[in-house]
């Protein structure tokens, strides 16, 4: 059933995940408001009971209105690919940082209740601490980790500054459908079913032994409504959200299935593995969907 005055912004909403949360809220009762400039995101994406605004984040005077009076903001937008920040470091700063200044500045302004933060695991760099819990060192290692960092140092800031109740998520690898199969900057697992799916051979960077931790877009959008509904103050707080489990590239490809080939390495992370403790203790929240069942999930949707 509808509630009224459940009003919610989604930056990002025509986006891999921010499309899956403006599901979940709508199921959940919520009037949705998608900001998306659609440089990455897709319309299609965007569920028809949602109103998409298309417009920039960098365009403080365009989002201020639509983001004015909203119970709650979902900052998503960004140019998150780790690659494409370091081939474009000032296009990159000026929407990561930049960008979510702006949709800082408009939540309190908007008298908003509270900002949940997409941020990213991408801040604690190579890290040998494995689990690793919030506490590890912060050290990103491209201006993309740098940039999603920064933004969370300015949401907590926003809290302690100016009182806007803001909580970040750092995700480690989130995976399901709808993400962006295409181009250099493609995600693996979705990689690799468009390149069986096509007959080409799945193609892994340096041995293939690095390991990732993977988390289902579902859970990480029913994350963002507990996050943001919590009764408890939460403000300030950040949280490590993953599905802690990993994978390696190798035995990735090996459940897609399909003829491998090795490429050069590039600059990444070589494991990745959550200590989802503090969300799990603080807000309640585990991981439902596993990864093997969200690969099975992916293959009916490729097709392949
Ligand atoms: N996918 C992951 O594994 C992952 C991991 C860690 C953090 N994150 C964070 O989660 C968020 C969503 O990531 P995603 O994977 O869904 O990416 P995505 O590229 O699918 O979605 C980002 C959306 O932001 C929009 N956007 C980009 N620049 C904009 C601008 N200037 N103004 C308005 N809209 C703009 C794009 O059009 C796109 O729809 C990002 O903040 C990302 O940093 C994602």
């Amino acid at each position: 059933m509808k509630i009224d005055n459940k009003k919610a912004v989604v930056t990002g909403g025509a986006g891999f995940i921010g499309s899956h949360l403006v599901d979940a809220l709508i199921e959940h009762g919520y009037e949705v408001s998608v900001i998306d400039n659609l440089s990455g995101g897709k319309k299609e994406n965007v569920n028809p009971q949602a109103i998409l605004h298309v417009a920039d984040i960098c365009d403080y005077e365009a989002i201020a209105p639509i983001i004015a009076g909203a119970q709650y903001v979902f900052h998503l937008a960004a140019l998150p690919r780790v690659q494409y920040s370091i081939d474009f470091p000032q296009e990159t700063n000026k929407v990561n940082i930049g960008g979510t200044v702006n949709v800082l500045k408009a939540a309190q302004e908007g008298m908003v209740k509270r900002l949940v933060y997409s941020a990213s695991s991408s801040c604690y760099g190579d890290t040998d601490i494995m689990p690793t819990p919030e506490t590890a060192p912060i050290n990103p290692k491209s201006p993309y980790g740098l940039q999603k960092y920064v933004g969370e140092q300015y949401a907590r800031m926003w809290h302690s500054v100016y009182g806007l109740s803001t909580v970040a998520l750092r995700y480690f690898n989130v995976f399901g459908t709808r993400q962006d199969p295409n181009g250099a900057y493609a995600q693996v697992v979705c990689k690799f079913f468009k390149q069986k799916k096509d007959g080409r051979p799945l193609t892994i960077t340096g041995d293939g032994e690095q390991t990732r931790d993977f988390v289902h877009v579902s859970d990480v959008a029913r994350l963002n409504i507990m996050a943001a509904e919590h009764e408890k103050d939460i403000s300030g707080e950040f949280f490590n959200v993953g599905g802690g489990r990993n994978f390696s590239v190798n035995a990735i490809a090996d459940m897609v299935g399909g003829k491998k080939e090795y490429i050069s390495a590039r600059i990444e992370s070589r494991n990745t593995l959550a200590d989802i403790t503090k969300v799990t203790q603080t807000l309640g929240w585990t991981p439902l969907v596993s990864f093997e069942d969200g690969i099975e999930e992916l293959r009916k949707e490729f097709g392949a």
